[in-house]
């Protein structure tokens, strides 16, 4: 017996011009459950709140009288040639954003010139989404199954079909067992929503599609599959089962960081899974700086990505001065599907309009130069 307002109508595309008006817009006009799946995240929020609030306690120290009628934000991520440093971060549930689910991320990505990385979990086959951007390169999210021999199949599947277009596997490590989101848990998702939302047989998800009396969870009901026993071990089988760079999503000490990078591993990931893991984990912006006092060799070898929270360019270029080479967005693409592919490419397109202006207000003309360079940023506040 819940009640749900009805969706207002969707404002116009050319009417957003910042990240958060998307997600603004979406809580208007979405079904109520695709709003809480997306914006929720585990127990009080603390985690999610927390990533935001600490871009915004980093400042700058913008140099002047430098020319900077000309600025570049190409950069390279992963080996992949990309028009700014900004990845799609993987989300699950593609058809929650919008009917064109990720296609419309994939097809967006590719006419903004930056990698999406597909979601285990997602509505879509790899298949469906790779034909979005026919040529376009990709990452690929891994959560291991409890059946081993499903994500092995999965990574043979991969390799047949899709060598030339996937360029990593993002082992996701922060999520061993689902956690608690409320706003999601709450409202009980309608037949209707089931058959709109959940993934179509076929899709890649090793999910179960079928909701639980009492527990309306998009996340549980899809997020069942995850193997809690994974360990660091573990990586040596995905290695023998893929020759893909692998990169552990959800680094949150440097003494993890440390061991990716002993297992071989290509990069990581410092992610919180944009507080929907464990609430109560340091925001990213606190981890990067953890890794640059207790294990800056981290920093110099692998390709440190990282997500949670990031809404402006000016938050990008502050990541790349902590010393990431790459930034993931989430929600907002999400929400951005509701607008098809046009609607993602706009927002990635805003982002590196802000991620200009702010290096051309902060005197950097690339962003080689600015990696990793903390005399651009005041720490004072952290
Ligand atoms: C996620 N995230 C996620 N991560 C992952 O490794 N596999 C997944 O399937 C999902 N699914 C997912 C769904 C939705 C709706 C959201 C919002 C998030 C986490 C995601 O990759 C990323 O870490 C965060 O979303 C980044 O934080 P922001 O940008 O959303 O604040």
């Amino acid at each position: 017996t819940q009640t749900q307002s009805a969706p207002e109508p969707r404002p116009p595309l050319a009417s957003l011009i910042n990240l958060r008006d998307f997600e603004l817009a979406f809580a208007k006009f979405a079904p109520p459950k695709s709003h809480a799946y997306i914006s929720s995240a585990s127990d009080d929020l603390l985690t999610l709140e927390a990533n935001a609030a600490h871009w915004r306690r980093l400042w700058f120290r913008p140099r002047v009288l430098r020319d900077v009628s000309a600025v570049s934000t190409r950069s390279r991520l992963l080996g992949v040639d990309v028009s700014m440093p900004v990845w799609i971060a993987p989300m699950g549930l593609g058809r929650t954003g919008g009917p064109e689910a990720e296609a419309a991320l994939g097809a967006g990505a590719a006419a903004a010139g930056i990698v999406h990385c597909l979601s285990t979990p997602a509505s879509l086959s790899v298949e469906e989404t790779l034909a979005s951007a026919p040529g376009h390169p990709w990452f690929f999210q891994l959560y291991v199954n409890r059946d081993r021999a499903k994500t092995e199949a999965a990574l043979a599947r991969l390799a047949r079909h899709h060598r030339d277009q996937v360029k990593a596997l993002f082992v996701t490590a922060d999520l061993p067992v689902l956690s608690k989101r409320e706003a999601d848990d709450r409202l009980r998702v309608t037949t209707a929503e089931q058959l709109t939302i959940l993934p179509l047989p076929g899709a890649t998800t090793g999910g179960t599609a079928a909701t639980k009396e009492g527990r309306g969870g998009l996340a549980r009901t899809t997020g069942s599959f995850i193997d809690p026993s994974l360990t660091w071990e573990c990586l040596a089988w995905l290695r023998r089962c893929t020759d893909l760079p692998l990169v552990v999503k959800g680094v949150q000490t440097a003494a993890d960081a440390r061991a990716a990078l002993a297992a071989g591993c290509a990069g990581i990931v410092v992610s919180n899974h944009g507080g929907r893991a464990l609430d109560g984990a340091p925001a990213s912006v606190l981890v990067l700086l953890e890794l640059r006092r207790d294990c800056p060799e981290v920093l110099e070898r692998m390709d440190v990505l990282v997500d949670g929270g990031v809404r402006r360019g000016a938050d990008v270029l502050r990541a790349v001065c902590l010393g990431a080479r790459g930034v993931g967005v989430g929600r907002p693409f999400q929400c951005a599907i509701g607008y098809g592919r046009e609607g993602v490419a706009r927002c990635a397109d805003i982002l590196r309009e802000e991620l200009e202006t702010a290096m051309r207000l902060c005197g950097v003309t690339d962003l080689d130069s600015a990696w990793g360079d903390m005399s651009y940023l005041n720490t004072s506040e952290l």
